[in-house]
């Protein structure tokens, strides 16, 4: 089966930065870079949608001056060429501050009208929240199928999840795509996610390809 929608927990980019001497944030720049790199070779190959979770509603715990950092890259991300990334966010944005809104705003509008894969990043974004947040929408209209509750969903419009990827040899979810996980791939590499190369993209795809999903038959 071909993989149309791949996500990545990102996880690693502060052991990178220690394992090379620099302060934390320069992790979070690496790390971004190697988005850029993964998600355009993703598109190259023809994905329809990379998610990936760049902060998540628990990592608000971090220090203040990490925080101030991601944001910072962040926001100097979304001013990068994206090529043909359609680039969208998920998450609790409103709650962030104004100068990151403004700049999500504006690459969601720059991007919005490229034909390439969906880019779709996940951002103070936690499964859990998603999940009674659709919940309650459903609750007001009333219908309680598994159709209006998709729908209410932020990946909502998004190809079915294919697998998960996670970097930095940790095995778990961390409130990353619960629901869209139920019949994913899950895929571990004890890279970490600033190391992550074209040549990874590739092998993410090669190792989708050889997986056999059942779906229970
Ligand atoms: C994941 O990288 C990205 C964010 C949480 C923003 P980490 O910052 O968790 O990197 P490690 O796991 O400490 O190496
Ligand atoms: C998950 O990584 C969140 C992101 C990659 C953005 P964390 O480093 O925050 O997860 P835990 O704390 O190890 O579970
Ligand atoms: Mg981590």
């Amino acid at each position: 089966m071909k993989l149309k929608h791949v996500a990545f927990i990102m996880d690693g980019n502060g052991r990178w930065a220690t394992a090379h001497g620099m302060p934390r944030a320069e992790g979070y720049k690496h790390g971004l870079e190697a988005l850029i790199r993964v998600a355009k070779r993703m598109d190259a190959r023809g994905l329809e949608a990379v998610s990936v979770y760049a902060f998540s509603t628990e990592n608000n715990a971090r220090p203040e001056d990490e925080k101030d950092a991601i944001f910072k890259q962040i926001k100097k991300f979304n001013r990068t060429y994206f090529g043909n990334l359609r680039v969208i966010y998920m998450g609790d944005i409103d709650a962030l501050d104004e100068d990151v809104i403004d700049s999500i705003e504006d690459v969601e509008r720059r991007t919005k009208k490229n034909n390439g894969a969906v880019l779709n990043i996940a951002l103070n974004y936690g499964a859990q929240a998603d999940i009674v947040h659709a919940a309650k929408l459903a609750y007001d209209k009333g219908s309680f199928d598994e159709a209006t509750f998709e729908d209410a969903l932020s990946t909502s419009g998004l190809p079915k999840l294919d697998m998960i990827v996670r970097t930095g040899g940790e095995l778990r979810l961390s409130n990353f795509m619960l629901y869209e996980a139920a019949y994913a791939e899950l895929m571990f590499m004890d890279k970490l996610w600033p190391d992550m190369t074209e040549e990874d993209a590739d092998a993410v795809i090669a190792e989708f390809e050889r997986r056999v999903r059942k779906f229970g038959k």
